[in-house]
């Protein structure tokens, strides 16, 4: 016999002390599960409120990971521990080479301020937080970073360098990327670590130019994790959330095309009048790894008292990834 699973999700829901928990680029069926749903920002927002002891989370493992850092009483289940393509990125030691690189083009360590995408590893937040850093979103980076300047120290952003060099430009900060051409700590404000979105990439100036011959009144949003000339040519940037209500607020017959995860764009404005801004399908294959197959066995194994794809981290990481991230969440 098949089980019929969104039925017993909710039945599983209704007898534990759980919160589903799904980002904007899971599948419709899993994402219409979550009690929870936001962007990054949001989605640590509002687990570290929750009052449930058990969270399972559908999304990649950094924002799981997070969740157990800022609230480590909790037991964090996911479905799929799924590694977001851009937090593999860079680790510790790529950190750590990073701070050197800059050391040796004679920016003492103690006049480094890094500031972390929150698409990383806890192990990078951890080494963040312990040099006085900070998390930071695709919805909250300005912020981030004009406190960060406060310090009056030279910026180290990892791991995106879309990110980074999007909001040093639209700061009037000069940027530059590790490993690309000339990148002399002393000539910018913001230091970039060379990662980058492969999901984002995806997006071209040729995709805008054709929507816009198409259709010239229309309207290009994508998200700030595209390559800045993607973002320097179109009418809006902003994270997941910000790119729903600029959506949600214009006029149904204006045309819009978005550059950011099929799954999200998809289900941003039934009825028409909204493009993925790509001729492929940009889908993000981790997001996509989660199936409402996983979330049913991963509830069903806290019901049997067999927690599975439990997230553990140690108490040196939580110590320091959660002193970057609260410094994060302290800023409104
Ligand atoms: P948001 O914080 O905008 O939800 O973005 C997360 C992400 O991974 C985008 O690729
Ligand atoms: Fe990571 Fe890109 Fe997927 Fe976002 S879309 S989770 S940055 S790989």
């Amino acid at each position: 016999m098949s089980i019929d699973y969104k039925a017993e999700i909710e039945r599983l829901k209704a007898k534990l002390p759980v919160t589903v928990v799904g980002h904007f680029y899971q599948r419709d069926e899993v994402f219409e599960m979550a009690d929870i749903t936001g962007d990054s920002l949001e989605l640590a927002r509002k687990c570290k409120i929750d009052k449930n002891p058990w969270v399972v989370f559908c999304g990649v493992g950094f924002m799981g990971q997070s969740v157990k850092v800022i609230a480590p009483q909790k037991r964090v289940l996911m479905p799929k521990i799924a590694c977001c393509a851009m937090a593999r990125m860079i680790d510790a030691s790529y950190f750590d080479d990073s701070v050197q690189y800059m050391v040796e083009r004679g920016i003492p360590k103690e006049n480094i301020l890094p500031i972390t995408y929150i698409n990383s590893d806890a192990t990078v937040k951890a080494k963040v937080g312990e040099m006085g850093g900070l998390v930071c979103t695709s919805s909250n980076a300005y912020k981030i970073i004009e406190k960060g300047l406060e310090s009056g120290k030279k910026i180290l952003f990892v791991p995106d360098r879309c990110l980074g060099q999007n909001f040093a430009n639209s700061m009037g900060l000069k940027s530059c990327i590790i490993g690309e051409g000339e990148c002399d700590p002393k000539e910018a404000d913001v230091i970039c670590f060379n990662g980058f979105c492969s999901v984002h990439q995806l997006f071209t100036l040729d995709d805008i130019e054709f929507y816009r011959n198409r259709y010239p009144d229309i309207l290009i949003a994508v998200h700030p994790e595209c390559d800045p000339a993607i973002v320097e040519a179109s009418d809006f940037a902003g994270s997941t959330s910000q790119l729903i209500e600029f959506v949600a607020e214009l006029d149904p017959e204006q045309k819009v095309a978005v550059g950011t995860e099929y799954n999200l764009v998809n289900r941003m404005r039934p009825g028409g009048n909204t493009f993925v801004l790509s001729s492929t399908k940009p889908e993000c294959p981790t997001m996509n790894e989660t199936t409402i197959e996983d979330l049913y066995l991963t509830l069903k194994s806290i019901e049997d008292g067999q927690p599975i794809n439990e997230i553990v981290v140690n108490e040196h990481t939580i110590k320091y990834a959660n002193l970057a991230l609260e410094r994060m969440l302290a800023i409104k």
